[in-house]
């Protein structure tokens, strides 16, 4: 017999089907409640609703496991790359080795961007926040790609997807370039997806980029770490923006505004801030101490979903080593702050209490750092990787027969109905 749980609510009994995943909690159906009880739930924040049925990752937040299509996050980190990895979140499998080759020539050759987007960025003041440059180049991305708009053609999702992880890192760099007063830097086809990324960020007319191969590889994990998250903010957004039919690009944009906030992706930016205030070990106990009081919070630490170690924050700590040490910043006096932080951190009683541990974003701010990129390009970095999430996930959405416009109830606390008076009689 099918699992059902019952809700009884106004003297009724309303009996619920109870669907069960792969994984994971068992979930209550309650599409039907509202129809056959007249009662809404009440799930501010979403904290125990499901919006969607997804096959594409997989977290348990106690046990701090993260799974994309099913592979453990350190080992896509250690074994596999960034493209590959895109490939796996978009097409449910790992490539062969032809599926892989073809893959990786369809974005290695549309890196670059029409010409005109150029001149968008020059409407930008030299000291926007490259992340309000981002929601507005992305944005201005469906008024020059009219042919992969049309969401009903799985082709042109396809190809939307393609140019979106394509162009992102071209973009991306642009905006950086911008804000420095630098010319921009053109792809080239022959370097590789994060190599191709940093020399656009650091090469100049006067001097090219020098490939390393450490840095290459650590940019390119770092990407693998951040590309999807499951259902967090950005990622909602992106399906609620994209229910209604709005083409990816808009969508895609809509998931950069909201990683922007420090809750969210701009929680790099915000621990780096936080790791350079402290300054020195010994500031640490004093800082600790306004944690507690409740006067700021200590960013890169806590988790929606995680009440365990973020299992990218262990690849990410690993990775700041090595860049550290490759650039000769191993005595990086912030890295000590962070791992005195650390440690203080995860044995005292009001974190251990509440299931405090860091998360991605704690070691990389200094690790980005390390690599040469300014603080207001940390989120960028994030929405760069987040692209092939946001965009798979809305793929997926598209693709699912009982997809619907998002459109959530509330509970309405404000005036009961009342007549309008006359502003003399107020
Ligand atoms: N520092 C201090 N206390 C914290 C922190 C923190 N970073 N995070 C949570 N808490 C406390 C809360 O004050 C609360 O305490 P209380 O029960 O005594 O009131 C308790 O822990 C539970 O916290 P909630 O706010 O209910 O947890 P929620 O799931 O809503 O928040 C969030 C998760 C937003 C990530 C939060 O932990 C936070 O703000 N962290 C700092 C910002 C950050 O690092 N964000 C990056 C997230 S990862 C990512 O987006 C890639």
């Amino acid at each position: 017999m099918a699992e059902t749980a019952k809700i009884q609510v106004d003297g009724r009994t309303v009996e619920l089907p109870v669907m069960r995943g792969t994984d994971g909690p068992a979930v209550v159906d309650i599409r039907k409640l509202y129809g056959d009880a007249d009662v809404f739930t009440y799930d501010p924040g979403f904290t125990s609703t499901a919006s969607c049925e997804s096959k594409i990752t997989f977290i348990d937040g106690d046990k701090g496991i993260l799974l994309h299509r099913g592979y453990p996050i350190d080992q896509l980190a250690e074994k596999s790359s960034f493209l590959e990895v895109c490939y796996l979140l978009l097409h449910g499998e790992l490539p062969t080795a032809g599926e892989f080759a073809q893959f990786e020539k369809n974005i290695i050759y549309h890196t670059m961007v029409h010409e005109q987007v150029d001149r968008f960025f020059q409407g930008f003041r030299r000291d926007a926040h490259p992340m309000a440059i981002m929601c507005g180049a992305v944005g201005a991305m469906s008024a020059f790609y009219h042919d992969s708009t049309d969401i009903n053609d799985p082709e042109q999702r396809m190809i939307s997807a393609h140019r979106l992880i394509a162009k992102m890192p071209t973009l991306a760099a642009r905006a950086f370039k911008y804000s420095r007063g630098q010319p921009f830097v053109y792809p080239r086809n022959e370097l590789s997806y994060a190599e191709n990324f940093l020399r656009m960020c650091f090469s100049v007319p006067a001097e090219d980029w020098k490939p390393n191969p450490v840095l290459a590889k650590a940019m390119d994990r770092i990407f693998i770490l951040h590309a999807d998250h499951e259902q967090n903010a950005s990622t909602s957004t992106v399906r609620l923006a994209g229910s209604s039919g709005a083409n990816p690009f808009a969508c895609i944009a809509a998931g950069i505004a909201s990683l922007w906030g420090p809750k969210h992706g701009g929680a790099n930016e915000e621990a780096l801030n936080m790791l350079k205030e402290i300054g020195t070990v010994d500031r640490i106990p004093e800082f600790v101490q306004g944690v507690k009081d409740r006067r700021y919070l200590l960013m890169g630490f806590g988790h929606r979903v995680y009440k365990n170690y973020d299992p990218r924050a262990t690849v990410m700590q690993k990775s700041c080593h090595e860049v550290l040490e490759a650039v000769g910043h191993q005595d990086d006096p912030l890295l000590q702050v962070a791992m005195e932080l650390e440690k203080i951190a995860l044995n005292d009683e009001f974190f251990v209490q509440r299931k405090l541990y860091p998360n991605v974003d704690f070691y990389s701010g200094i690790t980005l750092r390390a690599l040469g990129f300014p603080p207001e390009m940390f989120t960028v970095l994030f929405a760069l990787a987040r692209t092939v999430g946001w965009i798979a996930q809305w793929k997926e959405m598209i693709e699912d027969p009982s997809q619907k416009i998002g459109r959530p109830r509330q509970l309405y606390t404000g005036s009961p109905q009342r007549d309008y008076v006359a502003v003399d009689r107020r």
